[in-house]
Parts: C-alpha cells; structure tokens; sequence
C-alpha cells in the first residue's frame, strides 16, 4: 500500500539534496528548514519533549542541540539499516517504509512518532494526505492460527490530528506481539527472541519495547534477553493508556527463517554464530565447546503427552550401558530457562523425540550432537525445523527415523492402513487432519536395539569412543 505514496515536492527535493550533502549535520539542519517551509501549519509535539530535554541538562540549548542532532544520526543510521533497495529509498524520501514478505512485515519510522496506547494506534505525521496501514507485529503472517492470536496495530501515517505526549522517550520504539504461539519454546525462539535479536542488536540496548498482547510470564520468563536487548523497562499499552512520544519506531519483527540468521539478509552482519555468543554472555554459560566430562552427559528430552517415549526406561539403561550421563528434561524442569539453559549448556548429547523441546539446542555447545528422533509423517518438519538449523548452531545432528512397528499407530490403525502405509494420502486430506494423527495422536516405542546404533554414532562424533570389544 505504501509502494504507492508519491513523493511530495519537499521529498524530492530532499533526495536531490542528499546527493550533495557533505556534512550531515548541514544536511539534517537544512532538511528542518526544508520541512519547515514546506509544511508552515504543521504543529510539533514534540517542542515541549526538546524544552525538556534541556531543561535537564542545566538549559545548556545549544550543547543539546548538538548532541540531540548526533542522537538522531546515529538512530537515523541505525533504523536504515533495516530497509533496502526501494523500502530504503522510501525511507530517505517520506521517513516511513514498510516491507511486507512471506513470513513478517516490518514497519520502519525514521521521524518522531506517536504511540497512542489507548486506540493501538502510533502515529507518523507528515504533510502528505493520510494513509492507514494495518500491522500484525508477528513473524508468521503465513500462519493464520498463530495470527488470530495477534492484534493489528493501527498505523496512521500522514497530515492528521495528533495526541498530545504524556511521556517522551529518546529512543525509537520497537513495537511487537508476545501473542501468537508463545506457550511454545520453538515459536518464543523462532518467532520472537530470534527476531527480535536481528532487530535490535545493532541499536546495542537503545531501543524501547512496547508489547502489544502482553503476557506477563513471556516478558519474565525472557527478563534476560530483553534487558539486555533494551535498557529500558518494557511498555504494556493494555496497562499504560498513555499516549508516547517516540524519535523513531520498529514495527514488527524482522524474520529470516526456521530458528536462522542470515548473515547477509536485513541488517546484515550477524549469524547464529553471533546469537548463539549473546545467549553465552545473557545466560552466564560456562561452555563455548563440549565439555571435558568424564562421561558425557545426555539430556533426554521426555515429552508427557503426544509422540511420548512409551519405553523410556528401557532406552535410559541402554544411553547408560554405551557411557552416559543421563539427565531428563521433562517440562517443568524447562519452565525455568535461566536454570534450563545453563543445564543444556553442560550436555554433550541431546536426544528428543521431534517437538518444540528440540529448540533447546541453541543452549548446546558447539561440537555437541543432536538426535532427533522422527516420528512417522514427520520427516519434513523434522529435517526443516531442526535438521539445517543445528549445523548453523555447530551442533552434529543425526535422526532416528521410526519404523512403522515402533509407531503407537500401528496398532490404532492397524498396519495396512493409509495412515501407516500412505501418509502424504492423509496429509493431502489437509493439515488439520494430518496433525490431529500424526503430531497430537502418535507415541513411540523405540526399539532400542537398532536406536543404539544411532547412540553408537553420537559417542563416535564426539570423538571419545573406545569399542568396546
Ligand atoms: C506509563 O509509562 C511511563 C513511561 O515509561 C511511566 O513513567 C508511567 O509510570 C507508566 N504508567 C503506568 C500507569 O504504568
Ligand atoms: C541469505 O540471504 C541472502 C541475501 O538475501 C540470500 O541470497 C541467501 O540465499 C540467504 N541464505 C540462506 C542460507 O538462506
Ligand atoms: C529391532 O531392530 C533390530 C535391528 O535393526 C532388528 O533386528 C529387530 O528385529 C528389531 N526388533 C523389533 C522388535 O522390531
């Protein structure tokens, strides 16, 4: 919707005048100026906020002037790095962009912005004749079941009528959901705290966050990633009905792909190499590399309900016959992630029937060894969501694929059923019907005699396997 704004007069005549620009402090000043001649009614909420801000600092106008103006570069410089090509250009010219792809879309503010918390709306004025624009700050448009989990923020960008500021932030907004699939380690990783690290890490932690569907066990349950991410306390506008005033704004998060960071896709520079060192530092780990223990250790990610181990016990004797130190993870241990991740971080192996608790996986060690083991039907989810992944996490990864005899299934269905024999024949009946199957109605009974094999190979890529005979 936005790819059809024209360009004003004064916008043009700013992306001229940005050809020439040799200091940019010149530049911003002249662009005032500009925007001033061209827009003579346009009234500025945010004089009171530059009063203030010198009123602080012992009225010294001109010295906040300055520092105000190299404030702004350097936030101007930061929120463009989140746009490109004609998104980016846009930007230059009208001081907002959004980019819309599959998966997110990604509302960019380089100018003064208005957070009104009672009517989820912010507004971006300008002189240009008003345009609405609807955002679902959520990283997975393409998922109409999460979205209806997510509240569209009201975005009115244009000559309009604005709220006055009850609060003055100096730094840009970074507006999001914490609705969607939160519940769910792989969706709070893939869809959140993923995101919103390739977001904001390169603002370093001057960004304020404002969470639309606020959860407040999400907010403390990730305390540590978003102090470190943000210095500020975070914004609940179910709470606050005030209206903000902000310099910029990120609405929405920027996506890459399952659990991925892609080094040279929008802002550019980090990879899960660079997330997974921002987990070390946020968590206070202990171990860059697999550590040294006598035994290795093995955390058994033991799932209570679907695509259950029906003979857990029998596969714990075998990990502790072949050499392992065994640690099972049931949920309630993983509720608490500033002591879960510090666990999974002393694991070598990590074994896991395919489900969100695989995601843990950012916590290991590199050179550590994931096993998935997968499900009948599963393959495809299981190699997208965690197989490519692990090795960008520098974590081995091999899959125990069951047969139809060690799959609950068989016996509900019976072996000769298309849900054992032919499961695309189901998956084509829809994905609801597939689900309900294969992801909620499956357990598995692990044939430990050929599962060792595949523990057999852990121990070997870890490098520390004497056969024994
Ligand atoms: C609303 O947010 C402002 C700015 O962070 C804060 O000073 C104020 O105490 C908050 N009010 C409520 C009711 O939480
Ligand atoms: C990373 O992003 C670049 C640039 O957008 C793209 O060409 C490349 O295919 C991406 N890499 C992966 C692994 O997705
Ligand atoms: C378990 O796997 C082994 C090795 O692949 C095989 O010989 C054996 O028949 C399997 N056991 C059952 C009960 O299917």
């Amino acid at each position: 919707m936005f790819n059809k704004l024209q360009n004003s007069g004064k916008d043009r005549l700013k992306v001229e005048m940005g050809k020439e620009c040799k200091s940019l402090v010149f530049c911003l000043l002249t662009f005032t100026l500009l925007y001033a001649a061209f827009s003579p009614s346009y009234i500025n909420p945010f004089d009171t906020w530059k009063q203030r801000l010198s009123n602080w600092n012992g009225g010294n106008q001109n010295s906040i002037v300055d520092r105000g103006i190299e404030e702004k570069d350097g936030q101007k410089f930061l929120l463009r790095r989140l746009v490109r090509g004609e998104d980016r250009i846009r930007l230059d010219s009208t001081g907002f962009s959004c980019n819309s792809d599959f998966h997110s879309e990604v509302c960019i503010a380089d100018k003064p912005v208005i957070v009104d918390n009672n009517e989820q709306t912010i507004y971006v004025p300008s002189t240009e004749t008003q345009a609405k624009h609807m955002v679902q700050p959520y990283a997975l448009k393409d998922d109409p079941t999460a979205m209806k989990y997510v509240t569209p923020v009201k975005i009115l960008h244009g000559n309009t009528h604005l709220p006055s500021c009850d609060f003055n932030h100096n730094v840009p907004a970074v507006v999001f959901s914490s609705g969607g699939f939160t519940g769910n380690i792989f969706h709070e990783l893939n869809e959140l705290i993923i995101p919103l690290f390739i977001t904001c890490r390169h603002f370093g932690s001057n960004v304020r966050f404002v969470i639309t569907d606020f959860k407040p066990w999400w907010v403390s349950k990730y305390n540590r990633i978003l102090s470190r991410l943000s210095r500020f306390e975070v914004l609940n506008p179910a709470e606050n009905g005030t209206a903000h005033c902000f310099p910029g704004a990120i609405v929405g998060l920027k996506y890459h792909d399952n659990l991925a960071l892609n080094y040279s896709e929008i802002p550019g520079g980090y990879s899960m190499f660079d997330f997974k060192h921002f987990l070390r530092e946020t968590y206070d780990l202990k171990h860059r590399d697999v550590p040294n223990t006598e035994k290795p250790v093995l955390i058994l990610i033991s799932r209570p309900n679907s695509r259950r181990f029906l003979n857990e016990r029998e596969m714990k004797e075998m990990m502790k016959e072949l050499g392992f130190q065994i640690i099972v993870a049931t949920p309630n241990r993983m509720s608490n992630l500033d002591k879960f991740a510090s666990l999974v971080n002393s694991c070598s192996v990590m074994v896991g029937a395919h489900g969100a608790g695989l995601a843990n996986s950012v916590f290991l060690p590199s050179g550590a060894v994931m096993v998935q083991v997968v499900p009948l039907g599963l393959e495809w989810a299981s190699t997208n969501y965690f197989g490519g992944p692990a090795t960008e996490m520098e974590v081995k990864y091999l899959e125990y694929k069951i047969t139809a005899e060690e799959s609950s299934l068989s016996s509900t269905y019976g072996p000769d059923d298309p849900v054992i024999k032919d499961p695309e024949s189901i998956f084509l009946k829809g994905y609801h019907v597939a689900r309900d199957v294969y992801v909620h109605g499956q357990n598995l009974q692990i044939n430990v005699t050929r599962f060792r094999e595949t523990l057999v190979e852990a121990m070997k890529l870890l490098g520390r396997y004497e056969p024994l005979k």
